[in-house]
């Protein structure tokens, strides 16, 4: 079956229900990273546009929060089947998109759809409380109430899972959404809101608006009194631009953003369970998500045999077009994404790191945005790429000698999303679980990601968790209502 026939090749935008061009009839490109291919011209929203959009969620938001959590689990049980019976069509729109393996496409559905999953359960367990009051005449009682109308925005990495997992906790709670999907890699997304009509979510709880116009979008969210609240996973830059503009109405706001995760290996450690775990957490993706290992940290003694394991490890890469048989490394997003990362090599370059491992390059690469795995070894604690989120199959490898001292590195960040821990010693464990400057930590394991697991970051990291129970959180007004009986 062709994607037009699957009925989830959606160009337009999705309002209300409706499936509609864009107010001044405009459309924009979307290419195919691996071949640079137009893959779909897509409706081009405005933010007109937008206030139609939020409009249309603020009228269904309403009738929404007066659905029984029951009702709501249930729709949203169905979206989940659905997501998962068309679950390779969803992965060749991902691949063809944004150009990850089909097979990690495939774990990224399932990935965005067991949010969906999670939290068509998490609905029935939005629990209040009643709490012990100063005086027996009065009782204390504390209910969580939706937050009203979100706006989500959402980047490329991971079109799927990255909304999924904002519109299923918003749904869950009672919330209607307004979604601006990243311009790359709208098509996922508007895939999942066919879906959404398809289980039955009544119009006008997802809309979706994939633009160019980003900043005006966005302005047209948070200036938006009915908007209560932005959910925005992307950079750090831009997630502080969205705590000014949401300042002037108090608005919520919840923000995954960049991560510059240590990824630290002792000499005690399981190395095979340690390249395992490199070789997931620095190269799914080709390394392009914000919990990608940014920089490796390897105790002295082990440092030669570690970075041969990887390298050994690294040349069973198969790297080209994701939908092309037995491949394991996907293309960049764009050319500006292959600029950046070739600008941080150069520089750690410049400053003395070694290229000890880099894949060779392919005349099939021409067309796409292809980046060679790469090791570097020697790199000094002040290259560019120690401290900015490398974002492209670059792993710096970097010698420590002392558990004090790798913990000093690693907590040298602005960023605390996640950390990688490789160690046998459960002191050690207990020690730098307390010590690492973190939201997240993995301990002998390179991959965290899951939907029952708070998600989320510290310091310059983000606001709020995703996943869990905690998830739904971001999403519930908690209202203390004081009954008198006197
Ligand atoms: C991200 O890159 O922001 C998300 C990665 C994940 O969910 O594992």
């Amino acid at each position: 079956m062709s994607l037009i026939e699957s009925g989830l090749f959606k160009p337009q935008l999705l309002i209300d229900g409706i499936w509609s061009a864009a107010a001044d009839g405009s459309v924009f490109a979307v290419e195919n990273p691996a071949t640079g291919e137009v893959i779909a011209r897509v409706a081009d929203a405005t933010p007109a546009d937008a206030g139609r959009a939020i409009m249309a969620a603020t009228r269904a938001q309403i009738a929404w929060a007066e659905t029984s959590v029951l009702e709501r689990s249930r729709l949203l049980r169905k979206w989940f089947d659905l997501v998962m019976l068309n679950q390779d069509a969803l992965a060749k729109i991902l691949t063809i998109e944004q150009g990850k393996p089909l097979a990690e496409a495939r774990s990224e559905i399932a990935y965005g759809a067991s949010y969906i999953e999670w939290f068509a359960e998490e609905a029935r367990r939005i629990y209040g409380d009643v709490i012990a009051p100063p005086e027996n005449s009065t009782r204390i009682l504390v209910i969580k109430q939706p937050v009203g109308v979100v706006a989500t925005i959402t980047p490329w990495n991971f079109p799927n899972a990255m909304l999924a997992r904002k519109l299923a906790p918003a749904l869950a709670a009672g919330c209607a959404v307004v979604a601006k999907p990243a311009a790359e890699t709208p098509l996922s997304a508007l895939a999942l809101g066919q879906l959404a009509l398809d289980a039955g979510i009544p119009a006008g709880l997802i809309n979706i608006l994939p633009s160019t116009h980003a900043k005006e979008i966005g302005e047209a969210f948070t200036s938006n009194e009915q908007v209560r609240k932005i959910s925005f996973t992307g950079s750090t830059a831009v997630g502080k631009q969205l705590i000014t503009q949401c300042a002037p109405d108090v608005k919520r706001v919840s923000l995954e953003l960049g991560g510059n995760a240590p990824f630290v290996v002792f000499d005690d450690a399981d190395l095979d369970a340690a390249v395992e775990g490199a070789i997931a957490s620095k190269f799914r993706n080709a390394g392009q998500t914000c919990v990608c290992a940014n920089r490796f940290y390897i105790q002295q003694s082990i440092y030669d045999t570690f970075c041969e394991k990887l390298i050994s490890a690294m040349k069973g890469f198969s790297i080209g077009n994701g939908l092309d048989n037995g491949i394991t490394i996907g293309p960049l997003i764009s050319n500006r994404a292959q600029q950046k990362v070739q600008a941080l090599l150069d520089d750690a370059i410049s400053r003395g790191a070694k290229i000890a491992c880099q894949a060779m390059q392919d005349d099939s690469w021409q067309a796409g945005h292809f980046f060679p795995p790469t090791l570097l070894v020697n790199v000094p604690t002040d290259a560019r790429l120690t401290c900015e989120e490398i974002f492209g199959p670059v792993a710096p490898m970097i010698p420590f000698e002392t558990e004090a001292q790798v913990v000093q590195f690693a907590n040298a960040s602005e960023y605390g999303l996640a950390a990688y821990l490789f160690t046998r010693d459960a002191k050690r464990i207990k020690r730098l679980s307390d010590q690492l400057q973190t939201g997240m930590l993995g301990i002998n394991t390179g991959l965290i990601s899951n939907a029952m697991a708070p998600f989320g970051g510290i310091k310059q990291s983000g606001w709020g968790r995703e996943g869990s129970r905690y998830g739904l959180d971001d999403y519930v007004n908690v209202k203390y209502l004081c009954e008198s009986f006197s």
